[in-house]
């Protein structure tokens, strides 16, 4: 059979690019034999061309100018590498609709207009693929969509964020403090400059949308994904969880029982024994549970030059083999239900609950009464430790220093399973109770069915 030439575009040449690039390279001599066509790579874009130029070997490729890629027939695949929901869905519909397949590692964009564009892809007979988009190197959407295809998944979670999972693992194994160790992941190039979207959950959030949808084949979007970060998280916590056989991981969570979703985003106690545990650094992992496959996990780095660019080549080897046998579009938008995502307050899950109270007789009761009026079963409440505050002799709530103020007392609590809006209202009530000093902490602990 003579081999076929396929022509390909890359658009962006920064960190993911220039990876796509040198592994696209590297597989040169071989891909005829994996794929039974031989790339070439005709176009890079790019919106500053010297600073480009210097990084290939054929400045040749490099343009401004998106109307070089459109308008080349020979171009059958479009790499999306720029990022953003702008000039990239422009691109990307563009290139769809001239007929160009697509292959993205764009979580913004996929997580935001996954179904536009995907019924955009069909109907003009292209494939879309974005494995990269979800855990970087990680294999997670061609296993959900092609590998485990005949379960019915329960759960799928994860640690999709390595910027959180390297931070989390320092406060855990050198007892630094949250600020401390975000510094250091600054330092060493795992956090972007704004760290924002990875302290507070909204990138992990972007990749439980996309999870959450082909793993149930029901459309979940980024605002159905409930999200709170690790800022909070403090070397106590870590401490604690410790002491509970436990470790903290900001856990991205899929869940379904067939009739509704739970998606969100949250730190979370994560017994030792579990598989994700182990998970540490800036490694990712997802952990998928089904009714025939039982649980696996799939682990590796979740960002990077060359890892991410492995599943970008991963999914442009797929399209070409496509093409090749002429099968594009083959596998479109798997979302063909239509389930509820529950509503926060009606999710259902154990708490960890830490509070600085009076340390006087009756306080442990009183919090005992205000969980059982609110619906909330306690498996264990703890009182810690006892420490003297630092203005003796002054009464924090009279305000007239005639009173010693007493002692603080930490209590930990540790719910049965229940439900996320119960919960909370009682740790609004105990919040405004006269003794409470503070709410320290509120983190939810794993618990498998
Ligand atoms: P990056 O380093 O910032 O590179 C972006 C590239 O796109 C640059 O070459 C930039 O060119 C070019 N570009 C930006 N806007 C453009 C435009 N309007 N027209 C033409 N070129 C444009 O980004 P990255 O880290 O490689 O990320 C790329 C994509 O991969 C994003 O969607 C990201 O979410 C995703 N991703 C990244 C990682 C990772 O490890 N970095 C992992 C998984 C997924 P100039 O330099 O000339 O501006
Ligand atoms: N910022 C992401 C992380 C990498 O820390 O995992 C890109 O998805």
């Amino acid at each position: 059979m003579e081999n076929r030439t396929i022509g390909v575009a890359l658009l962006g040449l920064g960190t993911v690019g220039l990876g796509t690039y040198k592994v696209l390279k590297a597989q040169r001599e071989e891909m005829v034999y994996k794929i039974g066509a031989q790339l070439e790579l005709r176009w890079i874009l790019v919106r500053n061309k010297e600073r480009a130029a210097a990084k290939v070997d054929e400045p040749e490729l490099i343009t401004d100018r998106f109307e070089d890629i459109i308008n080349d027939d020979k171009v059958e695949i479009v790499i999306e590498l720029i990022g953003g929901t702008t000039s990239a869905a422009d691109y990307i519909e563009a290139a769809l609709k001239a007929g160009k397949h697509v292959v993205t590692a764009n979580k913004d964009l996929i997580a935001s207009d996954h179904g536009r564009l995907m019924d955009l892809a069909k109907e003009n007979g292209c494939d879309l693929m974005f494995e990269a988009a979800v855990a970087g190197a990680i294999p997670v959407i061609t296993p959900l969509k092609q590998s485990l295809a005949a379960n019915h998944l329960s759960e799928v979670m994860g640690i999709v964020n390595g910027t959180t999972n390297y931070i989390l693992t320092r406060m855990e194994q050198d007892g630094m403090e949250f600020g401390e160790a975000l510094a250091l992941a600054t330092k060493l190039g795992y956090a972007e400059a704004d760290p924002t979207a990875d302290v507070e959950g909204l990138d992990a959030a972007r990749k439980v949308a996309i999870i959450a949808s082909i793993a149930f084949n029901s459309r979940v979007s980024v605002e159905d994904v409930r999200t709170e970060g690790i800022t909070k998280i403090t070397p106590d916590d870590i401490r604690y969880a410790q002491e509970m056989g436990c470790c903290i991981k900001l856990i991205g969570m899929a869940h379904s029982d067939g009739t509704s979703i739970e998606a969100y985003v949250a730190p979370m106690l994560i017994p030792k024994r579990h598989p994700l545990a182990a998970v540490n650094d800036s490694y990712n992992a997802v952990f998928v549970r089904g009714d025939a496959v039982d649980d696996a996990m799939f682990q590796g780095r979740g960002a990077g030059e060359l890892p991410t660019a492995s599943a970008v080549v991963g999914d442009v080897f797929d399209v070409a083999r496509n093409i090749v046998h002429g099968c594009n579009a083959r596998i479109s938008c798997t979302c063909y239900r239509h389930l509820p995502v529950k509503k926060m307050e009606d999710v259902q899950s154990r708490y960890f609950l830490r509070v600085e109270v009076e340390d006087r007789i009756g306080v442990l009761a009183e919090l005992a009464d205000v969980f059982a009026r609110h619906q909330v079963s306690v498996d264990q409440i703890i009182q810690k430790q006892r420490h003297i505050p630092f203005h003796e002799g002054t009464d924090r709530h009279t305000g007239d220093g005639t009173d010693k103020e007493l002692p603080s007392a930490q209590i930990v609590v540790i719910t049965d399973v229940v439900r996320e809006g119960d919960f909370q209202k009682a740790v609004q009530c105990i919040r405004d109770k006269k003794g409470t000093r503070q709410i320290c902490s509120m983190i939810r602990v794993y618990t498998a069915e």
